[in-house]
């Protein structure tokens, strides 16, 4: 048995709106947020829907609560620019640009995009090797993040498809049944997302206009690329194959279908131990072998994926079989990116 609910829960629970400025809610707020659950809180943009960056499985949670269809890359939230050295290289935090912009436009509605360091689960970037971190200018937000003692990984708390909210109330309207406790700090300042600017590895390109101008940031740092709606969306990841993918050949197959290794040095991605154990029996044997969670629980799947294909990528193999789950919550965004990583399907 897991400990991690396979599906957001639904009936019996309603989420409890607090006002964070009451006294004791941060706190409870930040020991939800530690051990592990989401929960939603106001910035001065839209309402986000945060979890501990550090953890991959409160990570997948966000997902299976959205309902999002893929993975798309989380926004890393901070409460300080001392915090950001810790999540990306060496290189990009002695980017002169990104100080000059945190200094000016920190705390604030402006998502830098940087080269992130180990240390940021691939949940958190799906797959990527760029991280976009910001400081919300909103004070329940920052003691919200402070309290937590971690980096708070957080997308707009609606609904995939859904809008964004910029009440409590649109939170608890779209998400009221899936999540446990929503900090209400008012309407939001801003109501438009924060502008996401890539500045990794050098660049300096607009991925989302929002709520710093543009001309702000020009003003600072210098031109900044524009690219079109159809190029910034190729680097939005969940729409394209640009994101990871092994470097090996990677095989959907079901279990009971599992291709004979036959010498070669082919690579397991299993769902479950059992799916493992029939692909050994069927196929076998894998010169390694990666199992994403014992009984298959959609989360942990989803927690552990990114990791496992790079775990994987890393044995040199040639192959990888990987094997499909269920197309149901969490299970959607996980066959998105198999179907995308993919070479061959032979799902039964
Ligand atoms: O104002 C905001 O940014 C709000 C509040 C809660 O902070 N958050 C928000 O998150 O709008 P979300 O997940 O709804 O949108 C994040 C955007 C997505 O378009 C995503 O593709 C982009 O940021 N993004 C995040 N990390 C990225 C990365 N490493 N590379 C490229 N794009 C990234
Ligand atoms: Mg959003």
């Amino acid at each position: 048995m897991s400990s991690h609910d396979a599906t957001p829960p639904t009936s019996k629970r309603w989420a409890t709106i607090r006002s964070g400025d009451e006294p004791g809610v941060i706190a409870g707020a930040a020991a939800r947020l530690r051990a592990g659950e989401p929960v939603a809180f106001p910035t001065e943009t839209v309402y986000g829907l945060g979890a501990n960056a550090f953890d991959p499985v409160a990570v997948a949670r966000i997902f299976a609560i959205k309902d999002r269809p893929s993975f798309d890359p989380l926004i890393v939230h901070i409460a300080s620019a001392a915090d950001l050295p810790g999540l990306v290289t060496d290189a990009d935090a002695a980017d002169r640009r990104v100080w000059t912009l945190m200094e000016r436009f920190w705390p604030g509605p402006l998502t830098l995009v940087l080269a992130k360091r180990d240390v940021v689960p691939r949940i958190v970037t799906a797959g990527l090797a760029t991280v976009g971190v910001r400081m919300p200018d909103h004070p329940l937000a920052l003691a919200l993040i402070r309290e937590a003692g971690v980096p708070i990984a957080a997308p707009s708390a609606n609904r995939f498809g859904g809008i964004s909210p910029t009440r409590a109330e649109h939170v608890a309207h779209q998400l009221g049944d899936r999540i446990g406790l929503i900090v209400d700090g008012g309407p939001c300042r801003v109501g438009v997302e924060s502008t996401v600017l890539m500045l990794a590895g050098g660049r300096a390109m607009l991925l989302r206009p929002g709520g710093l101008p543009l001309e702000a940031i020009e003003a600072a740092i210098g031109p900044v690329h524009v690219p079109s709606d159809d190029a910034a969306r190729s680097m939005s990841p969940g729409r394209t194959t640009s994101h990871y993918a092994p470097a090996a050949r990677l095989v959907l197959a079901a279990a009971s279908a599992t291709p004979a290794s036959g010498g070669r040095r082919v690579g397991l991605l299993a769902a479950s131990e059992p799916g493992r154990i029939e692909a050994e029996a069927v196929g076998g044997p894998f010169a390694a072998v990666a199992v994403l969670s014992h009984d298959g629980d959609p989360v942990e799947v989803a927690a552990r994926l990114f990791d496992a294909l790079h775990e994987l990528d890393e044995a040199g193999l040639e192959e990888i079989v990987a094997q499909p789950v269920a197309e149901k919550g969490l299970g959607r965004a996980v066959m998105d990116r198999l179907r995308r990583a993919a070479a061959v399907r032979m799902i039964p």
